[in-house]
């Protein structure tokens, strides 16, 4: 009987003991019931952990970009996660890259649709066979430093923007990528002859490029590029080109700066000072910017205007070489027919006939 009883005991207690192991076992997730399985679940729903463990609360606050401390120089290493890098790539790969390309080709198909409807711009009169000097040595040197430093910084900055997506899977990863890294030596580099050739540009024609009444005769007449016959007034450069010279100047300005920012980045911040100054009119843009931000902010800045740019200069090289007869010459002989200048720039002829200058 107490044999009975003593073994019924002791079946119960070892039903029960493999029941405590089998929970135990369960519940650590470790059949060894080992240390570090007790360690993980007794840390997991802790606030207060540092190091590699943490709740979702505490990377919620890290995912918004809350700086700690670092002990080592770079403090930028005190935010883990930046937000804003995820946004500027999104942008970047996103609308950036479809609106530019939108533009781009737009300007193209517009150029091809306004050749296919009003040809190429004759010299109506039909060439005189006198030419008049339009620009110097000097000038063509400006307009060509200007002009081959920015074709190349445009075809490479492209690359960066799009060649990963549009040239790798033609010319294979280990050519696009010597490409690009030449490509972004030659960006780096030729940047300084594009800031050369502005700073000349600049010097040279800015006394031709302030804005006159003929200016608005000429915009109001469509620079007659729309019906033959029509030769609005126009001095050495026309309301059109002026547009393109203050493009130059304000764009190439902001993309020398912007890309100045780039090469040295967090070195300069600009962008604090101009969001406070456009809050001034209404706006409500943060004024407390991390070097960082700043340094994407000039990314950012540097590709609107790049795209922008290049848009305006395919409508500038279309109408500098197939769409307008006699204009190219300007800027290799540096000599114009006297027919092509009466007709698109009577101002200027009348003034060089009269001895004086604009
Ligand atoms: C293949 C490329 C290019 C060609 C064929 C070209 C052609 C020309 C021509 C023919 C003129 C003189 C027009 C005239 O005498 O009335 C001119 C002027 C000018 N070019 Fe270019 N150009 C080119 C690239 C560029 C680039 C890349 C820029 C600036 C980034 C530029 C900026 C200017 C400026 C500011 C003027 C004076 C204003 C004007 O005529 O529009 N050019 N170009």
């Amino acid at each position: 009987m107490i044999r009975n009883r003593i073994g019924r005991a002791l079946g119960v207690l070892g039903f029960a003991a493999v029941l405590v192991y089998a929970t135990a076992a369960g519940l650590t997730g470790s059949p060894s019931l080992g240390n570090q399985a007790f360690a993980q679940a007794k840390e997991a729903p802790s606030d207060t952990v540092r190091g590699t463990g943490g709740s979702a609360e505490n990377w919620r606050v890290i995912r918004k970009g809350v700086e700690g401390y670092v002990s080592i120089p770079d403090k930028k290493a005190g935010v883990l996660v930046q937000s804003e890098g995820d946004n500027l790539r999104a942008f970047r790969n996103g609308p950036l890259s479809v609106w530019g390309g939108w533009g781009m080709l737009a300007v193209i198909v517009l150029a091809g649709v306004f050749y296919l409807v009003r040809g190429r711009i004759k010299v109506e009169a039909g060439l005189s066979g006198r030419t008049i000097e339009r620009f110097n040595p000097l000038d063509r040197i400006a307009h060509w430093l200007t002009a081959t430093s920015f074709i190349i910084l445009a075809l490479t900055g492209l690359n960066i923007l799009y060649g990963k997506f549009v040239l790798m899977p033609i010319i294979g990863q280990g050519a696009f990528a010597a490409l690009t890294y030449w490509g972004k030596v030659a960006h780096n580099y030729i940047a300084f002859a594009f800031i050369a050739g502005l700073v000349l540009i600049f010097v040279l024609w800015v006394r031709h490029n302030m804005p006159t009444k003929a200016d608005l005769q000429w915009l109001a007449m469509g620079g007659g590029m729309f019906s033959k016959g029509a030769h609005p007034p126009a001095y050495k450069f026309n309301a059109g080109q002026k547009i393109v010279f203050w493009a130059t100047i304000i764009g190439g300005g902001l993309l020398a700066f912007s890309g100045v920012c780039l090469l040295f980045p967090f070195e300069f911040h600009p962008f604090a000072p101009f969001f406070k100054f456009l809050n001034l009119f209404g706006f409500s843009l943060p004024t407390q910017l991390s070097g960082l931000q700043e340094t994407q902010l000039a990314l950012l800045g540097h590709g609107i205007v790049a795209l922008i740019m290049i848009a305006l200069i395919l409508g500038h090289i279309y109408l500098g070489t197939i769409g307008m007869e006699g204009a190219l010459d300007a800027v290799t002989t540096g000599h114009v027919d006297e027919n092509w200048a009466r007709e698109h720039h009577p101002l200027w002829v009348a003034e060089l006939k009269g001895g004086g200058h604009h």
